[in-house]
Formats: structure tokens, sequence, C-alpha cells
């Protein structure tokens, strides 16, 4: 029944253009380069549908004249648009041929023993519930560095756990923030917050320098900051970026966490229409998880020296400002820690991450966390953009986990290395 209804609707979208094409059999992800403001605005309306979902920007305000935009679109309209993009001379091209695939291979769960020596639960994606019974294991597993926090909840009542890895020696240490998942999308966040995790345990007795970074400074760590939002991706809609939080007079549900913080909050760059991708919320902190990670911030600041936020994608390691064009006030320190972090991952991985303030590299983004952070006085804050640059983007295959995870555990040793012994 199904099966009829979208051969005939197909049939009609291909009739209503007046062109006759091949059927695509999957939904597909297409890469766009707008060269007119009217492009441009034939761009926007098709991001407005809600049978797409924009991969990059972030937001459709951002859709420029000669800049690339990923969009997904459903089966249904796949043929249609491309149909619409040719009638315009819009030049477009197929970034992600069969959706469907990818997602099976993310999704695909070869049931293995986590602490097997072949490592494969940690070159897997994992649902929440798994998460959760992962953060037990652990725990439990190494109860000497590492402790469970319950930092709150959130709307769906999904804990907000940290977990907090801390070596041997006693006395007034210096402390690390880290989170993963503040967007439903990026599964690779998550999976690296596992994987930094476990590396850590597993490594403290046997390589020096990770006893060193646990023994000089705690590490708090929110492997999924959104739950709601990332359970809703392995159920529903596996394109969803925001919370689920549902409010009073819209249909539209969620916030986007990184356009929550009281960080210039709702200026250009967040939406405050609750139907966009982008939106800002009711008002600064009003989402749970937000509240929560500022919260356990203000409490800690002044330990917390380093603040870092884990996302893809797009390989960038940005920093303060977001929410404006101006400098940092230790901006050159912020810079130079970038540039040596990014130059070991080229060095060592052979992979290429663009650095520089968030504003001025990619976007006005007011509202993150990394500049709330950073205003709060956390000194060096940083937020992580993985791989890849948009050949697989949100759907980047398990095989890739274990490169993407290596590599950036580089450039946080580099970083942490530094703020040990300068900040
Ligand atoms: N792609 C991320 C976002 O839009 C970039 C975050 C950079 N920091 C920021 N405060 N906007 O959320
Ligand atoms: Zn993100």
């Amino acid at each position: 029944m199904e099966f009829y209804f979208q051969i005939v609707l197909l049939a009609f979208l291909c009739f209503e253009n007046g062109i006759f094409t091949t059927t695509s059999r999957s939904d597909q992800v297409l890469s766009i380069i707008p060269e007119t403001e009217a492009d441009v605005e034939i761009v926007k309306n098709l991001a407005r549908e809600n049978q797409t979902a924009l991969w990059h920007p972030d937001s459709f305000h951002h859709i420029k004249p000669h800049t690339d935009v990923h969009m997904y679109f459903n089966i249904s309209s796949v043929e249609s648009v491309k149909a619409l993009l040719s009638t315009n001379g819009i030049k477009h091209s197929v970034l992600v041929e069969d959706v469907q695939e990818l997602i099976e291979v993310q999704t695909k769960n070869i049931s293995t023993d986590p602490r097997s020596s072949t490592g494969s639960f940690y070159e897997q994606y994992h649902p929440l519930e798994e998460i959760y019974s992962w953060i037990n294991r652990t725990t439990q597993w190494r109860p000497d560095l590492v402790q469970t926090i319950l930092i709150g909840s959130t709307f769906e009542k999904h804990p907000l756990y940290v977990l907090k890895l801390s070596g041997k020696g006693t006395g007034p240490k210096k402390a690390m923030w880290m989170d993963c998942g503040i967007h439903a999308r990026e599964w690779i966040s998550p999976a690296f917050c596992i994987w930094f995790i476990q590396y850590h345990l597993q490594f403290y007795e046997l390589n020096p320098s990770v006893a060193n970074t646990l023994d000089n400074m705690d590490i708090y760590v929110l492997p999924v900051m959104n739950p709601d939002g990332y359970s809703f991706t392995w159920n529903e809609d596996r394109m969803w970026r925001k919370n689920r939080a549902k409010y009073d007079g819209t249909f539209c549900i969620g916030t986007d966490l990184n356009r929550n913080f009281d960080a210039n909050w709702c200026t250009e760059g967040a939406s405050a229409n609750p139907c966009d991708s982008t939106h800002c919320g009711p008002f600064p902190e009003s989402e749970l998880e937000t509240k929560a990670v500022a919260q356990f911030l203000r409490r800690n600041k002044h330990t917390i020296k380093l603040y870092i936020s884990i996302h893809s994608y797009s390989q960038m390691l940005l920093f303060p400002y977001s929410y404006t064009m101006n400098k940092a006030e230790n901006h050159e320190k912020l810079n130079y820690v970038a540039y040596l972090a990014t130059t070991q991952m080229r060095r060592h991985h052979k992979t290429n991450f663009v650095y520089g303030p968030g504003a001025k590299t990619i976007y006005l983004a007011p509202g993150g966390s990394d500049d709330w952070a950073y205003d709060l006085g956390i000194p060096y804050s940083y937020t992580f953009e993985l791989r890849d640059k948009g050949r697989y983007g949100f759907l980047l295959p398990p095989s890739m986990i274990k490169p993407a995870c290596l590599e950036v555990l580089t450039a946080i040793q580099t970083i942490t290395s530094y703020v040990i012994d300068n900040a």
C-alpha cells in the first residue's frame, strides 16, 4: 500500500515538472552551488520544505552565492528537486547516492564484548540505552579512576551523566570539561567521548602521557548532552539536530542547545522561530540540558581551565568568539594552541583541520557553549568539528570512527599538555 502510494507520488512529482526522469531508490544528499541571489532564494525555499534536511550550513540563513550547500532529500522529492535545479540552471551533484545503505551500515549491531581486544565495540555507533549500560560497566570496571556524576535530566527524563576521570595524586588540580552530542545527528561525537574515556582508562598504567594528564588534571566528560535528540535520531528521524522539548503555542519541537547559552543569545545567527533547526529557545538556559551544564560549569569554574565541545562535520577547530567578530582577549594564545593541535594532527595522521575564531571561520552563531564558557572565565575554550568534509557527513561509516577518534585524541593531548603547563 505504502509502496503504491510512493509510486503514485513520484509519478506525480515527475509529471508536475514536465520531465520524466529515472527515479531514485533512496533518500539522497545533494551538493548544490547557487550562483545568483535568485538561486539562493530557490535553495533557501528547498531548505524550508519538510521533505528536506539542511546538512551544511546549519541554518538556511547562511546560504550564500558561490558556497556549497549540502542538503538531504526524502526519496519522494529527490527527482523533482533535481529537475527544478536543472530547469533553473543551478549547479548540483549527488553527494550521497544511497542514504538507506549508509544508515544500515551505521546501525548494524555486531554484538560484541566491549572489552574484547578487537576493540570493535568502540568502532560502532550505539543506541542510547547501550551507552547508558556502557557507562555503568565502565564505572564498575575502574572505580579507582572514574566516577559517575548525575548533573541533571532532560525533557524526556533521560539522566545526564558526567564521567569524572581522575588519576593519582592528591591536592588541588586543574580540570577540563568535554561534552559530546549537543547536536543529535552528529553520531561521531558521542562515539568520540566514549573512545576518549576508554583510551584514558585502558592506557593509564601503560602510557606515561596519559598518566601525566590524569595525574595533573581532572577530566569531566558528558558523553551525550542531548540524549532525547540522540534517541530520536535512532528511532524516528536520523537528521534531527535539536533537543525534543515541547512548547506552548507551537507544534514545532526542540531547541538548538548550542544557541541556548547566555552568550549574546538569539541575535544574528540564531532563530527565534521554534520550527527552525537553529532555534534559540524561549530564553537563555531555558533547556534542562543547557541549564545542567551551565550550573555544573559555574560551580566548578575555579578549577576548570579548558572547555571542549565535540561536533561534526567539516574538520575544524574553532574558538571564541562566534557571537561577535571581535577578538577574544587571549586570542593569540587560543590561536597558537589551535595551531599546535592542528599541526600535530597533520604530522601524525595526515589530516587537515582548519582553525580560527568561530565567527570569522564559519559564521556568526550566538548562544554557543564555547563562547559562554569562555566568558564565564574558562581561558581555553574550543569546539571541534570532526570528520569528514561532506563525503559522508553525518552518515560517517563505522570504519572511519577509529581514524576520526585517533586524530582528535592527538589534538586534545596537545591542548591538555599545554594547558597543564601554562594555564
Ligand atoms: N556548527 C556549530 C554550531 O553551529 C559550530 C559551533 C561553533 N561555536 C559557536 N558558538 N557557534 O553550533
Ligand atoms: Zn554540531
